[in-house]
C-alpha cells in the first residue's frame, strides 16, 4: 500500500515583529489581556513589499533542502492561502515560476485557518491514488492586510508566515488519515463580509476587513476539535495514549489547551507557538511542525496529531507518523 509521508518542513516568519506593546500604543489594550486572553506576546508581519508568495518561497525551498529534493523532483504544488498574492494566477501557480518548476499541477486551496490540513488532505489523496509522487504543500498568509489595525478585538489575534512540507510516496505509514468538515451556516461569525464579486472598489482601496465574534467562535472551536481528535482517533482505532506530539491549529492558548486535556496529553507534548506566532491562519501548523522538527521534540517515526478550525467554518485534523 502506498502512503503519503512528510519528508521535509520549512517555515518563515518576516523580520518585523509587533510585540504586544506595540499595539498598546495603537488600540485600546494591554499587554497583559492579550496574554491572558490568547498566550500571545508578538507576531510578525510581512514588510510593504512582501507577499504571500515571498513568504512561501522561502518556507517552500527550506522545505525542499529538508528533503534533499529539487525543482525537477516536485510534481504538484498546493498552497493554503486567504491572502492570495493576486486575483489570479494562484499563488501557488506564482511559486512554481519562482522555484523553477514547469508542468506539474499547481492550486490554491482556500478553508482559511484549516487551509493547510485542507492542503495536505488533498495533497495526501493525490499522493495514494498515484497522482503525484512527491507534492509541496504550503500554507502562507499575509492576513496582516484584511486586518482592520483599529479593531482591539482582532488586530491583537494575528500574525504572517509560511509553513511548507514535502510529502512523498513511500510504502512505509505516514498520513494515516485526514479529516476534513465544513458548515457555511457560521459565514458570519468569522469573515471578511468583502470580496472581489460583491465589493471590488471596496477591496480595491483595501477595505475589506476580517471580522469575529470571538466569544462564539471560541465556544464553537472547542466543542469542534474535541469531537475532530475523537473521530480520528475512532477511525484509526488508535488510543490517545499513543499519540506523541499534538500539532493544533495556533489560534489561542485556551483553545489549544482545551483540546489537549480532552487528549489527556500534557502541555510538554503539545507544540506551542502561538506566544511567538500568534494566529498565522493556514501557516500556523505547518509552522509550529516545522519548528520542532528543527528543535529536535519531532523525530521520524513519531506520532502526530494536527487539527485546526477557522472561518467557514471549517475544520480539520491528520494522523500521521512523521
Ligand atoms: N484588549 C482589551 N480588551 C479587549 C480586547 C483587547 N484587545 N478585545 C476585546 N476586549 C474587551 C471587549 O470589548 C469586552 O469588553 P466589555 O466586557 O466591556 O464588552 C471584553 O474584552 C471581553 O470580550 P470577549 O470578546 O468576551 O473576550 P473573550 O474572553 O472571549 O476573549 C478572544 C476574546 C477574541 C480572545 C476570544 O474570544 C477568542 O480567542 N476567541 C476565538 C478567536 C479565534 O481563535 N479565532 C480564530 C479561529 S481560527
Amino acid at each position: 500500500m502506498t502512503y503519503s509521508r512528510i519528508t521535509g518542513t520549512g517555515g518563515y516568519l518576516p523580520e518585523k515583529v509587533l510585540s504586544n506593546q506595540d499595539l498598546a500604543r495603537m488600540v485600546d489594550t494591554s499587554d497583559e489581556w492579550i496574554r491572558e486572553r490568547t498566550g500571545i506576546l508578538k507576531r510578525h508581519i510581512a514588510g510593504p513589499g512582501e507577499a504571500t508568495c515571498d513568504l512561501a518561497e522561502h518556507a517552500a525551498r527550506a522545505a525542499m533542502e529538508m528533503a534533499g529534493r529539487k525543482a525537477s523532483d516536485i510534481d504538484l504544488i498546493i498552497v493554503a492561502t486567504t491572502t492570495a498574492d493576486r486575483i489570479f494566477p494562484s499563488t501557488a501557480c506564482l511559486l512554481q515560476q519562482r522555484l523553477g518548476i514547469h508542468g506539474c499541477a499547481a492550486f490554491d486551496v482556500q478553508a482559511v485557518c484549516t487551509g493547510f490540513v485542507y492542503a495536505l488532505g488533498v495533497a495526501d489523496r493525490f499522493v495514494r491514488t498515484g497522482g503525484a509522487r512527491c507534492a509541496l504543500v504550503v500554507g502562507a498568509e499575509t492576513i496582516s492586510r484584511i486586518i482592520d489595525w483599529t479593531d482591539r478585538s482582532t488586530c491583537v489575534l494575528f500574525g504572517d508566515g509560511a509553513g511548507a512540507v514535502v510529502l512523498e510516496a513511500s510504502e512505509e505509514p505516514g498520513i494515516l488519515s485526514t479529516h476534513l468538515h465544513a458548515d457555511g451556516r457560521f459565514e458570519t461569525l468569522l469573515h471578511v463580509p468583502k470580496g472581489i464579486s460583491t465589493h471590488y472598489d471596496d477591496v480595491m482601496a483595501g477595505k475589506a476587513y476580517l471580522q469575529m465574534k470571538g466569544n462564539e467562535v471560541f465556544k464553537v472551536a472547542v466543542n469542534t476539535l474535541g469531537r475532530i481528535v475523537d473521530e480520528t482517533l475512532e477511525y484509526n482505532d488508535i488510543d490517545k495514549a499513543q499519540i506523541d506530539w499534538l500539532i493544533p491549529h495556533q489560534a489561542n492558548i485556551r483553545i489549544i489547551q482545551a483540546t489537549a486535556r480532552k487528549l489527556k496529553m500534557p502541555m510538554d507534548r503539545v507544540v506551542v507557538t502561538v506566544e511567538e506566532h500568534g494566529n498565522t491562519s493556514a501557516a500556523s501548523i505547518p509552522l509550529a511542525l516545522d519548528v520542532a522538527v528543527r528543535d529536535g521534540r519531532v523525530r521520524p517515526g513519531d506520532l502526530l496529531m494536527m487539527e485546526a478550525f477557522g472561518g467557514g467554518f471549517t475544520w480539520g485534523s491528520a494522523l500521521l507518523y512523521y
